[in-house]
């Protein structure tokens, strides 16, 4: 049973970009639920531009915006994206300040439109390096599309997985030492609902651009059982024509789950 998907958005309006929206071969039963894009490549992109770094970065913001709305218009309904590692801090303090400014931005221009396409946002990670104006607009953010109905649009700032896992122990251990609850009631479901992607299903699968092969500590928990896709595109070079690739050989995959194909 295939049928195509077209891209319309829930709250949608007939703009240029809309129409842009890929077309799905996928039957919706095969879609993915949950996705996570490693948004690499920003570097490199400029680099064989010839153009600065910081360039690379601003094309990467354009990038997300789009992706976020064909994310939401396919009707996929976690997107997680890995915006600034905890490893990140290592780079450059010029590097570091421009990204942070950046995310700022990017905020403070597409929450209106984040809101009108009814999508929920929400920020992983540690909030305790951010400055007291960017956090200001992360809680706003969240607070404002915490109602809506659509997409969850997760976007990962100053995030590690082992960082996530840790902060989650301990904050178990504290309930556990107050015998709040017992070791014996901290199953998969318990401990997947103390991450920061509390609530979300596990991801379905794993988009890694440009190249590189490796999870540099991204939903490690998250992604036991993800399917991963890692393609050479940088960044700012993908696509939602690329997202729709990605999804159709997701759903031509055969997931077994450490169980046997139920074709063969
Ligand atoms: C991804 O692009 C963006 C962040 C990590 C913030 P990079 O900046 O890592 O780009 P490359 O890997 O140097 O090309
Ligand atoms: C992963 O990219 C983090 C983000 C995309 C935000 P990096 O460029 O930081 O990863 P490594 O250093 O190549 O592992
Ligand atoms: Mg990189």
């Amino acid at each position: 049973m295939w049928r195509k998907i077209f891209g319309v958005g829930k709250r949608g309006t007939a703009d240029t970009e809309e129409n842009l929206s890929p077309h799905l071969a996928v039957d919706r039963e095969s879609m993915p639920r949950h996705i996570a894009i490693v948004m690499d490549g920003n570097g490199r992109w400029a680099k064989a531009q010839g153009r600065s770094r910081s360039a690379g970065h601003e094309a990467g913001a354009h990038t997300l915006k789009s992706i976020v709305r064909a994310a939401s218009n396919m009707g996929i309904e976690v997107l997680t994206v890995y915006a600034f590692s905890t490893e990140n801090w290592k780079r450059p303090h010029r590097e570091v300040d421009f990204l942070l400014n950046l995310f700022d931005s990017f905020l403070e221009q597409e929450i209106a439109e984040i809101h009108a396409q009814n999508v929920r946002m929400r920020f992983l990670g540690r909030r305790d390096r951010f400055t007291d104006r960017f956090l200001r607009r992360m809680e706003d953010t969240e607070e404002r599309t915490g109602p809506n109905t659509g997409m969850r649009f997760n976007l990962a700032a100053n995030y590690g997985s082992q960082d996530e896992i840790l902060r989650a122990v301990r904050s178990v251990a504290v309930r556990v030492a107050a015998g709040e609850i017992t070791p014996e009631e901290i199953d998969e479901t318990f401990f997947s609902n103390v991450l920061d992607t509390a609530g979300d299903p596990p991801v379905d699968l794993f988009i890694r651009t440009s190249g590189d092969l490796r999870l540099s500590n991204f939903l490690l928990w998250q992604s036991a059982y993800a399917e991963l896709y890692f393609t050479e595109t940088h960044w700012p070079d993908f696509t939602p024509e690329e997202l729709a690739r990605a999804i159709e050989e997701f759903a031509g995959r055969s997931r077994r789950f450490g169980g046997l194909d139920p074709e063969k």
